[in-house]
């Protein structure tokens, strides 16, 4: 498994420039956008390379029923994706532009048209990089707040947003609100893990820590000891694990100097999609000044959206909740199927 999370990584930029055409090109960089992001680590997208664009959509099959019942979470994974894509595409001077679009059997996708250029755009070269190191973290952070200049980069991040991917958003300092938000996520941790088909889904997802699988959540990523990952699987299937993760949730996340929640607007692949390209984006810009992302969606998932908007005065249903902040412990690169395993025609 090891082999396969660094291998994954291995990308050597100077390979782009020798190849020869525009397939090629597209494959290369799919290698990045492959690295995001996604619930469970199940990776929810299919490509599909055209004579100088890439379609980019959600493989239904892998929709999680109890873990995803509104398909929300498919869509912003498949978000982070193509902001991967994009990014890096940026950086080979290689992006032209994207369109949101429907085929004809109502199937969202997202088109993006490369152009040929020349060179590297240097000011994409830190997303280049972080796009291949970034790992979502779990545990607590340290006592140490956020530095003004990240935060403002942050703000105006956010700012321009709006207009851009038409996504509002919201950061969190407030220690009383942090809290809050925390018991909330320990209550949809509860709420999740009280439904046994919740469970036995998630259980499908859960790999011990030698596991050679390429998906799902290997036991290291939530901290388990060798002999206990073995049979942390059977352990989440069969008993209601809610109120201890729930209580582990709500120390992570309370430590946190600060929290970002996204909201859409709308519930639609759309809007869910610009949700997960912003969420990619402020997490790459966070873990190019090393800071640490956590992401901790229970209270959305499991219905709480309407005691979270009245904690962070929002008025808009949120999508999307990350943590940010400084963190000693590092956590382990996670595997990918290769992009080949996500081609489709
Ligand atoms: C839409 C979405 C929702 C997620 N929800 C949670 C969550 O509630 N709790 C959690 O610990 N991780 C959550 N994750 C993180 C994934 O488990 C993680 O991205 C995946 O295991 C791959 O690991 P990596 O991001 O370190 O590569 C979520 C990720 C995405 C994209």
């Amino acid at each position: 498994m090891l082999n396969n999370a660094k291998k994954i990584r291995q990308i050597n930029r100077a390979d782009f420039f020798n190849l020869g055409n525009f397939t090629e090109k597209i494959k290369f960089l799919l290698r990045y956008a492959i690295l995001a992001p996604s619930t469970h680590n199940i990776q929810p997208w299919k490509f599909s390379i055209k004579e100088k664009s890439c379609l980019c959509f959600v493989d239904k099959k892998l929709y999680l029923p109890y873990g995803d019942p509104k398909t929300q979470n498919s869509y912003i994974s498949l978000g982070g994706t193509i902001e991967n894509l994009i990014l890096v595409a940026k950086y080979y001077n290689f992006f032209d532009h994207l369109d949101y679009n429907y085929d004809k059997s109502g199937t969202f996708f997202v088109e993006v048209f490369f152009k040929e250029g020349v060179g590297m755009d240097e000011n994409f070269t830190s997303f280049e990089e972080t796009i291949k190191n970034r790992v979502n973290v779990r545990g607590v952070f340290e006592e140490k707040d956020i530095g003004l200049s990240v935060l403002d980069e942050l703000l105006d991040e956010l700012t321009k947003a709006k207009s851009v991917f038409g996504v509002d958003a919201y950061l969190i300092t407030d220690k009383n609100k942090i809290k809050e938000i925390a018991k909330l996520t320990a209550k949809g941790m509860q709420t999740a893990h009280s439904n046994k088909d919740f469970r036995k889904e998630m259980s499908l997802y859960i790999n011990n820590n030698l596991s050679s699988r390429k998906y799902g959540i290997h036991g290291f990523s939530m901290k388990a000891p060798l002999l206990f990952s073995f049979i942390l699987p059977s352990v989440i299937k069969w008993f209601d694990m809610g109120k201890i993760l729930g209580k582990l949730n709500f120390k992570s996340i309370s430590s946190a100097p600060l929290i970002c929640v996204l909201s859409g607007g709308d519930d639609t692949p759309v809007a869910w999609t610009k949700v997960g390209r912003l969420a990619q984006h402020l997490t790459l810009i966070s873990q190019n000044h090393n800071l640490r992302t956590s992401i901790y969606v229970a209270a959305i998932e499991m219905g709480y959206e309407n005691e979270l908007m009245k904690i962070i005065g929002a008025d808009k249903k949120p999508h999307f909740l990350f943590c940010v902040g400084y963190m000693k412990s590092k956590a382990r690169i996670t595997p990918r199927l290769e992009v080949e395993n996500k081609l489709t025609r």
